[in-house]
C-alpha cells in the first residue's frame, strides 16, 4: 500500500471526468489500497482516484463514524433531501475552504471491489462527503459549490 502524491490546484486533471470502471482487478484494488493509505496520511475524510492522478470512476471515504472506511466504485447519488451549509475544504486545495450548499441527505448506489452493487445513505458530514467525492468524478471541485453570498477563504483568514 503505497502513498500517491495529491494533485493540488491548477493541475489540469482535477476538472476532467472520469471513467467508469469494468475491471474488477488486481490493479484496481491496489489502486483502492493506495487511496487508503493515502487519505489517512493525508488525514482527509474522502478522497476520489482523479486527486491521486487517476481518471476513474473510484472514491475511499472515511467520515470516522459507524460505516467506518469505505470504498465505492461507480458510485451515483440516487436520492437526497434538504439542504445544508456548512464549512467545506478538500485536500486538493490544501489552504482554502468555503460554505457550500449541499443536500443534508444522500443515498448512493455502488459497487464494491468486486463489482457487487450496494447502497448506501448518509446525513450532515456524510452526506457532504458522497456529494463532494462524486463530484470530482466530474471535474467540479467545492469551490464551484459555494452557497450563495459565499466565497473561498484562505485557512489563514
Ligand atoms: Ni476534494
Amino acid at each position: 500500500m503505497a502513498y500517491r502524491m495529491i494533485k493540488t490546484e491548477g493541475d489540469p486533471i482535477l476538472k476532467k471526468k472520469s471513467r467508469t470502471v469494468t475491471e474488477f482487478d488486481e490493479r484496481l484494488w491496489t489502486l483502492l489500497d493506495d487511496m487508503k493509505t493515502t487519505l489517512y496520511k493525508a488525514e482527509g475524510v474522502g478522497l476520489a482516484a482523479v486527486q491521486v492522478g487517476v481518471l476513474k470512476r473510484v472514491v475511499v471515504i472515511d467520515v470516522e463514524d459507524d460505516h467506518g472506511f469505505m470504498e465505492l466504485v461507480n458510485p451515483e447519488i440516487i436520492e437526497s433531501k434538504g439542504v445544508q451549509k456548512e464549512s467545506e475544504g478538500c485536500l486538493s486545495f490544501p489552504d482554502k475552504s468555503g460554505v457550500t450548499e449541499r443536500p443534508m441527505y444522500v443515498k448512493v448506489k455502488a459497487q464494491d471491489r468486486n463489482g457487487k452493487f450496494f447502497e448506501v445513505d448518509g446525513e450532515g458530514l456524510l452526506g457532504r462527503c458522497f456529494c463532494h467525492e462524486i463530484d470530482h468524478l466530474d471535474g467540479i471541485s467545492f469551490v464551484q459549490r459555494l452557497a450563495p453570498g459565499e466565497r473561498v477563504h484562505l485557512s489563514k483568514d
